[in-house]
């Protein structure tokens, strides 16, 4: 039995804003509650080669409004490798650590579950991913900044659409799902959104903006998910001109598009994401600290809770169809 009580702490994958917040929160709460804290750098890449700092109170000063991590993030493929989740465990039995928080989204708590199941320490997960689609949470860190940032592009490219009666078709990310699109083309009013959750059906996309038109609106912004066809919206343009649907004939005017990319990933988090951050940190030292295992701690109207892995991977979270149908409602 180590004389220490060491907790390491990893963040891992599509860093997220919050990210930091998370890490600082994990380091403040576990150096008071008694624990030795160490980070490993660049996820599982630092856990399977044992490369780690000492994360001290002070440390972790002045980090919480930082984007990005300062841990750094990977995603590490020797990890779907046992021989690695083999080093790893023996990485963290040497250093004498009892517990281990993995921050970061699918990737990171799969290979959680995994390494839990090979080591008899504590391995809790912080639900940490712009897209918002991990289970066991309502709520990922970094979801509310990105829809932020998102929201502010798209404000200012209807700015432009406006002035020049234009149609943008506006790519955000969401290779898998569509949650970031959704809110974003409820909060930015875009006459149109798509999903990677919703086939594409090219002459309803024309009909909608046709319509619109009809109804006197000279500019038109569609916010598409990066998964929701192949190439993104680049690719939707040409689909549609390719099958002879000209969205800038429906439209009257010319297209565009913009791809907003990974400054979604980056920038200051917002006060949702450094408060959830904090909660969830806090909760998954506590958990350790009880002797809890193999579990990912989320949100759940408004309220802390806990998961098993294996069903928190499990579960698929579903867009609302009524915030979908919003989208078109009130496009007036
Ligand atoms: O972290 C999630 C995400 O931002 C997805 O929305 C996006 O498809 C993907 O990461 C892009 O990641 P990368 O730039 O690391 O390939």
């Amino acid at each position: 039995m180590p004389t220490v009580q060491r907790l390491a702490v990893l963040t891992s994958g599509g860093d997220a804003p919050g990210m930091n917040a998370a890490i600082r929160a994990v380091v403040r709460a576990g150096t008071r509650a008694g624990w030795d804290v160490i980070g490993f750098r660049r996820g599982y890449s630092g856990l399977i080669d044992d490369v780690a700092i000492d994360l001290d109170a002070r440390a972790v000063a002045n980090i919480l409004q930082r984007g990005g991590s300062i841990l750094d993030t990977a995603r590490e493929d020797r990890f779907h490798d046992p021989a690695a989740r083999e080093r790893a465990r023996s990485v963290l039995t040497n250093r004498g650590c009892m517990a281990l928080i993995t921050i970061g989204g699918n990737g990171t708590q799969t290979g959680a579950s995994k390494l839990q199941s090979v080591w008899n320490g504590a391995v809790i997960g912080i639900p940490s991913t712009i897209d918002n689609d991990l289970g066991g949470t309502d709520r990922s860190i970094g979801f509310d900044t990105a829809c932020n940032t998102a929201l502010e592009a798209i404000d200012r490219i209807r700015d432009s659409a406006n002035t020049l009666d234009r149609l943008f078709l506006v790519e955000v990310m969401g290779r898998h799902c569509g949650f970031i699109a959704l809110d974003v083309a409820i909060g930015g009013g875009a006459e149109a959104v798509l999903l990677p959750e919703v086939p594409f059906d090219c002459d309803a996309l024309a009909q909608i903006v046709q319509g619109n038109y009809e109804r006197g609106k000279l500019s038109c912004i569609i916010v598409v998910a990066e998964g929701a066809f192949p190439g993104g919206a680049r690719g939707v343009l040409d689909e549609m001109d390719a099958r002879g649907v000209s969205l800038e004939a429906a439209q009257g005017a010319g297209a565009r598009v913009t791809i907003l990319g990974h400054i979604q990933r980056g920038g200051n988090p917002t006060v949702r994401d450094r408060v959830l951050a904090s909660r969830l940190s806090v909760a998954a030292v506590d958990a350790a600290a009880c002797g809890r295992r193999n579990l990912l701690v989320g949100v759940s109207s408004r309220s802390i809770c806990e998961t098993g892995f294996a069903e928190a991977l499990m579960e698929k979270r579903e867009i609302d169809p009524t915030q979908l149908a919003l989208v078109n409602t009130l496009a007036g």
